[in-house]
């Protein structure tokens, strides 16, 4: 008879406790960035809706925009640092291979002996990460989840390559998760497709480049360093035929219909991406929807914590209002879910 193992003693229900976003000073708008890819800020306007992005500068790292926004996160959900007891952070761009973000943001709000790691889902990786915060709160195995997402993509970015240059930006936001009376964020839609990964990714992976740079010095000659690239297309049609499936079983899961929700919060990719899923879940006029793209351009996992930032901060939709969340892309993974938004600080 094998020695009986206890599990930790769930709780009913997980919710968004407090949301904060860290926006980098610098803001980069079109004309500054098109000579370079031979365009123009009504093309940039027109294909993606983008009217500025927001590049960050030296100082402003993945660590210390994690913390910035976390802070906000914490005081918007009235808790301490030490109250803590997960933290999962999601990025593509740390630019180390450890240790992980996570446990460095960790320290650096003081917390002490905290479980924490990082996560790789692409644009996908917040809702994720939220997905196995609501999941470690329900289950018993955490209290309070720190959920961070955050980019610094300029350090992948090829400032010439016209099919990325205007897209990618930096930015942060972060949500605590925690216990509630009412369950705050529903059952998760989720997937990936590894066997499209060129639609998205880095071009070289880093052995490749090392070599490439060995036999460059040998023929004295130059190699050029790794960066992100995107098949646009291929990405944008996934995104408008098999997202809708994503939205609906998020909804279905968290058994709410579409005419039931405030608000929309899908990655921030493209404005026509936004429009052309509002169109097919026939959303009602009266459903605010994030449009930080704007002028946040595309940051991936900290994509939907600062669009939902956008929408409370503007007064479109308010603390407690019910939201679906729809993140997607490298991997090609998505995941969907519904929730109750958070306070923000004032
Ligand atoms: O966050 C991860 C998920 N990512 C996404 O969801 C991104 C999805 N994809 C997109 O957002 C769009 O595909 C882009 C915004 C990247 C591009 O828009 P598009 O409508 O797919 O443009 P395209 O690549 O089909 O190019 C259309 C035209 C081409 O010219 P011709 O062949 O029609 O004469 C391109 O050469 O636009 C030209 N073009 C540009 N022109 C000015 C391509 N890039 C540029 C550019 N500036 N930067």
């Amino acid at each position: 008879m094998p020695t009986p193992i206890a599990t930790a003693v769930p709780v009913a229900h997980a919710a968004i406790l407090g949301l904060g976003v860290y926006r980098p000073r610098r803001v980069v708008p079109n004309h500054d960035i098109v000579d370079a890819i031979d365009s123009s800020d009504e093309w940039i306007k027109t294909r993606s809706g983008i009217a500025a992005r927001r590049w960050a500068s030296e100082d402003e790292t993945i660590v210390s925009m994690s913390v910035a926004a976390a802070r906000d996160a914490l005081a918007a959900a009235d808790i301490d640092a030490a109250q803590i007891d997960t933290v999962i952070l999601a990025t593509s761009s740390l630019m180390v291979l450890g240790p992980s973000a996570g446990a460095v943001v960790a320290t650096e709000l003081g917390m002490h002996d905290t479980a924490a790691f990082d996560i790789s889902a692409g644009c996908a990786g917040f809702c994720y990460a939220l997905a196995d915060a609501a999941n470690l709160v329900r289950s018993g195995q955490a209290r309070r989840v720190l959920v961070i997402g955050v980019e610094r993509l300029t350090d992948l970015l090829d400032v010439h390559d016209r099919g990325t240059a205007f897209i990618f930006a930096d930015g942060a936001g972060a949500v605590v998760v925690g216990p509630a009376e009412q369950e705050g964020i529903g059952p998760v839609a989720w997937g990936s497709d590894g066997s499209k990964t060129s639609a998205i990714k880095q071009d070289k992976d880093f052995q490749q480049y090392f070599a490439e740079v060995a036999a460059a010095e040998a023929a004295g000659t130059t190699s050029e360093r790794p960066y992100i690239r995107m098949n646009g297309t291929e990405v944008f049609r996934w995104a408008v035929t098999f997202l809708e499936k994503a939205c609906r079983d998020a909804l279905d899961r968290a058994g709410v219909a579409a005419s039931d929700l405030d608000a929309f919060v899908p990655h921030q990719a493209n404005l026509r991406i936004v429009d052309a899923l509002v169109r097919v879940l026939e959303l009602p006029d009266d459903v605010a929807v994030a449009h930080d793209i704007v002028e946040s351009g595309n940051t991936s996992a900290a994509s939907i914590p600062m669009a939902m930032e956008q929408l409370l901060r503007s007064g479109a939709a308010k603390p407690g209002d019910t939201a679906l969340l729809l993140g997607f892309g490298a991997g090609l993974a998505y995941a969907g879910q519904v929730v109750a938004l958070p306070p923000i600080v004032a």
